[in-house]
């Protein structure tokens, strides 16, 4: 059987990938970013997962406005990075793993998550970002990964329980496949931000740590609260956070956090990286 034997969340700042990218990490600005990540690096190099499910969404790059799927899944063997203006990102295409990715979208469908199939899709810094952040600059990434992109900018956007119910969708699809593969989840995006309009360069610190403190406690509260409330909160763009629920959503009621860390400011946003694990106490 296939097992999610952990999850983590991220940020997927754009300016952070392109810091990597530039090889600008150990400058006096960034450094103290890139550091809270080095936990993540190992822990995850350690782990040496088959797959990563990776939630994320697309910010009108690899997909246009013609088409706004709410939940999509990438069922295909490959995905480039997609072109954000600047040409793509010099980054590792991404491997999919078609068969478990087939297998989550029949589990999916049949537990009401009408999932669109994607069976050609290019990735944006929503998913090539976190991988950078996690991996480095590998010359391949070191595992196989599902993308699960949530439609989190034009409105109407799916609920944060929506988001968090899910998580839990995705782990009874998971858990029904029949090979046996080490499996992690991540939610990307956040923490607050806003980049447009009167509040852009929006931070809230205190709600951002809060967050993270009832994403391991009780998560359930979180999906309570209102699109206009995480607006109001953390920023039109900081809504992106309702996707570290699905993540959630997958693990068990009792985690353990082995890694939080919280950063602000990146330019205009602030940065947070949380992992969590089944709570060993309640296996
Ligand atoms: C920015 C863009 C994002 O998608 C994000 O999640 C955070 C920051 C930006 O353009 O600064
Ligand atoms: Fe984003």
């Amino acid at each position: 059987m296939a097992e999610i034997v952990a999850g983590f969340c991220t940020s997927h700042v754009p300016l952070l990938g392109r810091v990597i990218d530039g090889g600008r990490t150990q400058e006096p600005y960034w450094k103290p970013i890139f550091q809270g990540y080095e936990p993540t690096k190992k822990w995850l190099a350690d782990l040496k997962p088959d797959v990563v499910i990776v939630i994320y969404n697309d910010h009108a790059n690899g997909f246009s406005f013609k088409y706004t799927p709410t939940f999509a899944i990438g069922c295909a063997d490959e995905f480039n990075p997609a072109d954000e203006g600047h040409g793509p990102r010099h980054v590792p295409v991404v491997h999919g793993h078609s068969r478990l990715a087939w297998h989550m979208t029949e589990s999916l469908v049949a537990d009401q998550f009408d999932m669109t199939i994607m069976n050609e899709m290019d990735v944006d810094h929503g998913l090539t970002v976190p991988l950078s952040l996690a991996c480095g600059q590998p010359e391949a990434w070191p595992f196989k990964v599902i993308p699960i992109c949530v439609n989190v900018i034009q409105y109407p956007q799916p609920t944060a329980e929506r988001c968090y119910l899910l998580g839990k969708a995705i782990r009874r699809a998971v858990e029904s496949y029949d090979e046996d593969l080490k499996v992690v989840i991540a939610g990307t995006g956040g923490m607050s931000h806003q980049i447009h309009g009167a509040r852009s360069g929006l931070i809230n610190q205190k709600f951002d740590n809060w967050f993270i403190d009832k994403l391991t406690t009780s998560p359930a509260e979180l999906t309570k609260i209102s699109h206009a409330e995480y607006v109001r909160e953390v920023g039109a763009e900081g809504m992106e956070i309702i996707m570290w629920l699905t993540m959630r959503g997958a693990l068990d009621d009792n985690v353990d956090v082995l890694h939080r860390f919280y950063h602000v400011p990146a330019m205009n946003t602030a940065v947070g990286n949380v992992i969590m694990q089944n709570s060993r106490a309640s296996a």
